[in-house]
């Protein structure tokens, strides 16, 4: 099993799920927005540490050593760049490490005879979606970034590439809000820089380093006018993708399946309950609205419980929990106390 971006923060639970079900695994991750010290502590996790080969998936040169070096059946795909705001900033650089690298990445897999595929793709390929909850037979609509839209035409260049080739399968899964981290603290999100996703804001807030949040809104047609998104726990979100990974055995073409938990919380309503989980309490003022987003978003997740027999298991304290431990713990991430 390859698995592209296997050093980040999703990445990371789901390479650590895969070695605890015995799975064989090879990551291949530029460590652009990453560092070793994740893999270091899945081994220390689980006991085994997964092959590792720093490179890019824009290198095809390198893909195709890899695929023929290799014992590889099956790519798990979460390689690329996903700041919102950087991506206006710099479109190309988006499109060439999410595009462009999805592009070379099929182009190596179909030449060394690898049609199994998972992709990590996002809602924001809904756009604005006209009633909620999103299933996924809604159509996709326009992302109001180029972020947005390197995934959504990451999605169709792979329906297309389904059409032309019936061996591929594939697996589209469309994450809602991952949050939280792995329950021992040992591994999470590590945004560089300033946060640019609420829950790593708040809890940098929490933890001191940041002094107050920016609440993007409060008159939204909402519960309570802030903006209400589907938050899913890092660690079911993983069991998905061991379970999309398992169904595409049976299937054949693309699969898309909703990532999400069926429930929608405020901007408020997350910021109290974490403040119950950590003890501390969050400084916030209410801000404009932030360009681009909706007022709300949440996922009708029938399909993966029909189809994976996955549904997400864990609530919103438990969220705010192991994000805090993984917080607390690791004030500065991965980096050492002195860097
Ligand atoms: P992340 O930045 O922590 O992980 C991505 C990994 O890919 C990093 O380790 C980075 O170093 C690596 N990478 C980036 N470009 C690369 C390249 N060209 N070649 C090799 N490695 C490269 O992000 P994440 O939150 O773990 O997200 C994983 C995937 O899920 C991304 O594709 C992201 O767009 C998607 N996604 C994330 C969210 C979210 O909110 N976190 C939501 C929806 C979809
Ligand atoms: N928010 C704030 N203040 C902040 C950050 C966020 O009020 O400092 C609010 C936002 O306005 C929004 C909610 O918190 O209402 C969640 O914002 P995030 O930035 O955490 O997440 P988004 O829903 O905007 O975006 C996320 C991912 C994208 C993905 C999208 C799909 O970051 O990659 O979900 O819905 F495309």
């Amino acid at each position: 099993m390859l698995v592209t971006g296997g050093a980040g923060y999703i990445g990371s639970h789901v390479v650590l799920a895969l070695l605890e079900a015995g799975q064989d695994v090879l990551v291949l991750d530029n460590l652009s927005n990453s560092s070793l010290e994740s893999l270091a502590r899945v081994e220390r996790l689980c006991g085994r540490a997964p092959r590792f080969v720093e490179g890019d998936i824009r290198d095809r040169a390198l893909l195709d050593r890899l695929f023929a070096e290799q014992r590889i059946g099956a790519v798990m795909h979460f390689a690329g760049l996903k700041a919102v705001g950087e991506s206006v900033q710099q479109p190309l650089r988006y499109y060439e490490n999410n595009v462009a690298g999805s592009v070379t990445l099929c182009q190596a897999m179909a030449a060394a005879g690898v049609f199994r595929l998972v992709f990590s793709s996002s809602a924001t390929v809904y756009g604005e979606p006209p009633q909620m909850p999103i299933r996924e037979d809604f159509p996709t609509g326009t992302p109001t970034n180029p972020y947005g839209r390197s995934k959504l035409m990451v999605e169709e260049i792979l329906r297309d590439l389904s059409l032309s080739e019936p061996r591929w399968n594939i697996a589209l899964l469309r994450y809602f809000n991952p949050v939280g981290a792995h329950p021992s603290g040992l591994i999470g999100e590590d945004p560089q820089g300033i946060p640019n996703n609420l829950l790593p804001y708040i809890s940098q807030v929490a933890v001191g380093k940041l002094k107050e949040l920016a609440v993007f809104g409060d008159d939204y047609p909402t519960v309570d006018g802030t903006g209400v998104r589907d938050y899913i726990h890092v660690m079911d979100l993983a069991d998905g993708h061991l379970k999309a990974l398992a169904a595409l055995a049976e299937r054949n073409g693309v699969n898309v399946w909703n990532l999400g938990t069926g429930t929608g919380y405020s901007v408020l309503q997350m910021i109290h309950a974490f403040e119950q989980a950590s003890g501390r309490s969050v400084p916030y003022r209410i801000a404009p609205r932030r360009a681009g987003d909706i007022a709300e978003c949440w996922a009708d997740p029938a399909l993966a419980e029909q189809e994976l027999g996955w549904k997400a298991r864990r609530g919103l304290a438990e969220m705010m929990a192991d994000t805090w431990r993984w917080q607390s713990n690791n004030p500065d991430g991965y980096r050492p106390a002195s860097a």
